[in-house]
């Protein structure tokens, strides 16, 4: 058997701006090449925590107590600064949550597209230039000539999101991480930039973890999702199997509140409060804290 792209055992972390709160709670995970993996729940779970454990960003606040984070049999809990600026951007890219703050305001488009294609890959400014005129193709940018001469206030929301996701594939990395990248977006372009997420990595290979709230977004766009509460994985499995037959009390009452994931537009109904206080004594934790 191959060993999986990524595996991540009994990881524990502590936010020490919440007083030594815990935030990740013995999570283990393991990621397929080329699949795409939501990681789902509510604010505070944890998701985002686990999305920069993997890119290597972790704040000073957060410490890593326990586990490892094993990419290829490399455990990057554990690389020197060096080894990780090798396998960031290159191997393991991320797709960020708002397009508007991820470029450099005072740069065009083709520099910021092809920084990675010269330094990383060694290519010419020339090849490294027609990389992303089929980059921008790819990403069913139009007018590629003219994006690339822009800087980015000249472009909209959704065209800077693009060049964001244009971005991320341009060193055929690996994994891609994808943190809430359509929550900035209406309901059409989110549906679009769905598609073209999964499109680019179906047409790659490339494994993602998509964070999201959403499981009308689980639904439309991964194989499989991991569900967390509190920093703990409470469900996990094939998409169809969590959405048609969920195990947890939480995850049962999550897919009959929605929205409703085959009408992403419904509107939300509150998981019970009976819901959450099982939650907590599972989990273990006091009524009052979170
Ligand atoms: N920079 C930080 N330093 C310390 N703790 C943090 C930091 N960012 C988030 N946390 C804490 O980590 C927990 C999980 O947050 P996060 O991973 O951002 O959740 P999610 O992405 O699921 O909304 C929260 O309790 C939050 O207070
Ligand atoms: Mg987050």
């Amino acid at each position: 058997m191959t060993s999986p792209l990524l595996s991540i055992a009994g990881l524990s972390a502590v936010s020490d701006r919440d007083g030594g709160a815990l935030i990740l709670r013995d999570v283990s995970l393991t990621l397929e090449r080329g699949e795409v993996r939501g990681l789902v729940g509510e604010s505070g779970a944890g998701k985002s925590t686990i999305a920069k454990a993997l890119l290597g960003i972790l704040p000073r606040s957060v410490r890593i107590t326990t586990g490892s984070i094993l990419f290829e049999n490399r455990g990057l809990l554990t690389l020197s600064a060096r080894e990780l600026r090798g396998i960031m951007g290159s191997e393991i890219s991320l797709i960020p949550q708002d397009p508007q703050t991820a470029l450099n305001p005072g740069r065009r488009i083709e520099a910021q597209l092809t920084d990675g294609l010269r330094l990383k890959r060694g290519m010419s400014s020339r090849d490294a230039r027609q990389r992303a005129l089929k980059l921008l193709d790819e990403v069913h940018i139009h007018n590629p000539e003219r994006v690339l001469r822009a800087y980015p206030h000249e472009l909209s929301g959704g065209m800077r999101q693009r060049i964001l996701i244009a971005a991320a594939f341009a060193l055929e990395p690996k994994l891609v991480v994808a943190d809430e990248p359509t929550t900035a977006l209406d309901v059409t372009v989110q549906k679009q930039i769905l598609r073209l997420i999964r499109g680019l990595q179906e047409a790659h290979g490339t494994a993602v973890i998509f964070v999201t709230h959403d499981l009308g977004v689980v639904a439309q766009i991964c194989d499989s999702v991991t569900l967390l509460y509190a920093g703990k994985v409470i469900e996990e499995g094939r998409t169809s199997d969590v959405l048609a037959h969920p195990q947890h009390i939480y995850t049962k009452s999550l897919v009959a509140a929605g929205p409703r994931y085959d009408r992403p537009d419904a509107g939300l109904t509150p998981v019970p409060q009976a819901v959450f206080d099982q939650l907590r004594r599972e989990i273990g934790i006091a009524k009052e804290s979170r």
